[in-house]
């Protein structure tokens, strides 16, 4: 019998040793500064104005982990892989190491046993507030977490606003919609609509630019509260997207109470979020449903998780559309109760 400890199991528990060196490479600007060709150890330590011995073993480690290459004359340069750090190359990841690798997630991870004890989402344990709170009041936080919603929409929210079709004179309201970039899509796309950007009162205005020509040529408007308290009333199609996963069954019966008083009877409701199969193994996704689980509470969910959940308020699901994307769009009409008319 080999009892030699299993090669993946190390490379597990060592994994978060290669993502803290990606975060430090990209704090320090590495891969911009090998934009324009490549660079030896010595250069690119006076770049970035570090101790040149400490950085090439930096370098060393992830040139080994195939982010960067070294070439004949021992410079680094990028590879294709870390042209997606760089922050302006198309579908940047770069937001995404900024805000995921940030010592204010790491050290929610840090409380992960804690939360399973206590049921306490485990950032609200590590900074004693829960996640949109802490996001409300600290400016740089909060747009670390906009870049990185926006990042993961220039890839997908395009791709699924072309599956959104509406009639003129729609109204749409995006219930926490993020800096408004997939609003911006959706009412680009359907001519003669207009929409609503409902979030938290935030400390800036601070929208993507497709939301501010939207807001300039009076297509849309922001309307800031909670939709725990209420939702703007009278619009013909409240769309959640990446919303519900944020939060627990009990957190969502509540908002659907009130989007349910805020809709008219015509008015649908639209769900945009990854969905989980029953039967897969939901590789990508369950590492996923960690974040939620850890950051607020809240969990990926199974199409028929979703449809049960919305069933319970009233909310019958009309129809499913798959998109070029890991998000699936679930359309919902209200005013029945298990397939009643609602009195
Ligand atoms: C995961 S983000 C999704 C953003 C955007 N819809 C998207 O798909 O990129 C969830 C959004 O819900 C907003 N949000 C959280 N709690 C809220 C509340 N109580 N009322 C209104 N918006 C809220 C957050 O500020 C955040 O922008």
């Amino acid at each position: 019998m080999d009892d030699r400890p299993p090669l993946k199991l190390m490379q597990q528990i060592s994994a978060y040793r290669t993502s803290q060196c990606i975060h430090t490479a990209v704090e320090l600007n590495i891969p911009s500064h090998l934009s324009h060709g490549p660079q030896s150890a010595s250069e690119l330590a006076r770049s970035t104005a570090v101790e040149e011995g400490l950085l090439s073993r930096l370098m060393d480690h992830l040139v080994n982990e195939d982010i960067f290459a070294r070439d004949e004359s021992a410079r680094y340069e990028l590879t294709e892989v870390s042209r997606f750090l760089l922050p302006e190359s198309a579908n940047s990841l770069h937001p995404w190491v900024e805000c995921e690798l940030h010592p204010l997630y790491w050290q929610a991870w840090t409380h992960l046993t804690e939360q399973l004890r206590s049921g306490t989402p485990a950032f609200e344990l590590a900074h004693g507030r829960s996640f949109f709170d802490y996001l409300s009041r600290d400016q740089m936080a909060r747009k670390r977490f906009d870049a990185e919603m926006r990042a993961a929409s220039l890839g997908m929210g395009r791709l699924v606003a072309q599956q959104l079709d509406f009639p003129e004179g729609t109204t749409i309201v995006d219930v926490g919609g993020g800096d408004g970039y997939f609003l911006a899509q959706v009412l680009k796309r359907n001519p003669g609509t207009k929409g609503i950007l409902f979030e938290l009162p935030r400390t800036n205005d601070d929208f993507h630019p497709d939301m501010t020509d939207m807001i300039r040529n009076q297509r849309a408007i922001v309307e800031y509260g909670s939709f725990f308290e209420s939702l703007p009333p009278g619009g013909d199609a409240y769309v959640f997207s990446r919303v519900f996963h944020d939060f627990d069954d009990a957190a969502i019966s509540q908002v659907l109470e009130k989007a349910r008083a805020a809709m008219r009877t015509q008015a649908r409701l639209f769900i945009i979020d990854m969905m989980l199969e029953r039967t897969q193994a939901n590789t990508g996704k369950s590492s996923q449903d960690m974040v939620m689980m850890l950051l607020l509470g809240g969990r990926e969910r199974t199409r028929e998780e979703f449809c049960q959940l919305l069933a319970k308020e009233g909310f019958e699901c009309i129809s499913t559309t798959p998109t070029n994307t890991p998000l699936r769009i679930l359309e919902f009409r209200h005013g029945v109760i298990n397939g009643e008319p609602a009195t």
